[in-house]
């Protein structure tokens, strides 16, 4: 990736205010409240769920978390909007957590915090797959799920407003090509892909399974896909052709991704 593409996807996900909101002051406030409380630094932050996703939950964060909330902003907002706030507070809660009237205007405060969940979320997801991506040390099982944890966050954070460009759509990609990672699936090609010596002649076709070429992966999971399906259950078992049509399709998608991930420390 180059790094313009790279300088990019920082700022998607690290930008403070991607739209300009109504009433931009006192919402930019309450924004960089949501910036601040998933840094989790406070001790009054900890056990208020100020950023759920349930209304109803989030409502009762603020309400009892009154306090807190001043008390975190006051150090990042000025103070007449902080008194703005302070006077209409309700008000300023009810804008947030009640669901939109038009659920296609982005710029309703309702998604405010969904939006500042995704970003974040984006984030942690891309900065973890970067990290994998260009480790010089082995990652072990239980670092793998973690990244598909996170991954999971940040799928179940989209939301209809949230942007799907390039930069997502690549944080998607490299997330499937880690839950592909853990499957049987990948295993088994891995283990093929591994043994020096030269698979056995098939009748059906004649892979050269070490390959980066991508036309010759597409085949592979394409038209030459039943081929492949019974040399991979030769070789491994039929657990690992279990949901073949799924794992292999999604090998062919994320094609581009999963080819820089057989390089490095961690290949697949
Ligand atoms: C308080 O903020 C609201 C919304 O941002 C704005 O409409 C209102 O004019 C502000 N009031 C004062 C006194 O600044
Ligand atoms: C958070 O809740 C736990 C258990 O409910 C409690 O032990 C802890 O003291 C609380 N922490 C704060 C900062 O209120
Ligand atoms: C809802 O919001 C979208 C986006 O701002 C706008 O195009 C559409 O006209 C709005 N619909 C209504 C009924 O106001
Ligand atoms: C990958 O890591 C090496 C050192 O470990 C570093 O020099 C290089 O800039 C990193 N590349 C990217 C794209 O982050
Ligand atoms: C998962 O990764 C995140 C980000 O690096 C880290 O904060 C967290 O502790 C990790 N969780 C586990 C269970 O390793
Ligand atoms: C994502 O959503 C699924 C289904 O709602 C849920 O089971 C899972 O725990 C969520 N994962 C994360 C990391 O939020
Ligand atoms: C994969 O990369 C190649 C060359 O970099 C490009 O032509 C192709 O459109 C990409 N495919 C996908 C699915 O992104």
């Amino acid at each position: 990736m180059n790094l313009f593409r790279e300088f990019l996807i920082v700022l998607l996900f690290n930008m403070a205010t991607p739209y300009s909101w109504h009433n931009q002051d006192s919402y930019y406030c309450i924004r960089s409240f949501c910036t601040v409380a998933l840094g989790d630094t406070r001790d009054c932050q900890k056990n208020i769920s100020f950023l759920s996703s349930d209304p109803k939950t989030q409502q009762k964060a603020f309400t009892t978390g009154k306090t807190c909330f001043f008390d975190t902003i006051k150090s990042i907002c000025d103070k007449p909007i902080i008194e703005n706030i302070s006077k209409n507070y309700d008000k300023y809660l009810e804008t947030i957590t009640k669901k939109p009237e038009n659920v296609s205007d982005c710029f309703d405060p309702h998604y405010l915090f969904a939006q500042c969940r995704w970003r974040q979320s984006g984030r942690d997801a891309y900065l973890l797959l970067k990290n994998y991506k260009n480790s010089t040390k082995k990652f072990e099982a239980k670092d793998v799920a973690n990244i598909s944890k996170v991954c999971q966050g940040f799928k179940n954070s989209t939301y209809s407003c949230s942007p799907h460009d390039s930069s997502t759509r690549m944080v998607e990609d490299e997330c499937d090509v880690i839950d592909l990672k853990q499957t049987p699936f990948i295993a088994c090609l891995s283990k093929i892909r591994a043994n020096k010596e030269a698979l056995p002649k098939y009748k059906c076709v004649n892979f050269d399974f070490q390959t980066k070429k991508v036309s010759t992966l597409m085949q592979m999971f394409t038209t030459k896909k039943w081929c492949n399906k019974w040399i991979m259950k030769k070789h491994c078992g039929k657990s690992s052709v279990a949901d073949f049509k799924k794992h292999a399709a999604l090998f062919v998608k994320t094609l581009n991704s999963t080819l820089s991930y057989f390089t490095g420390y961690n290949p697949i």
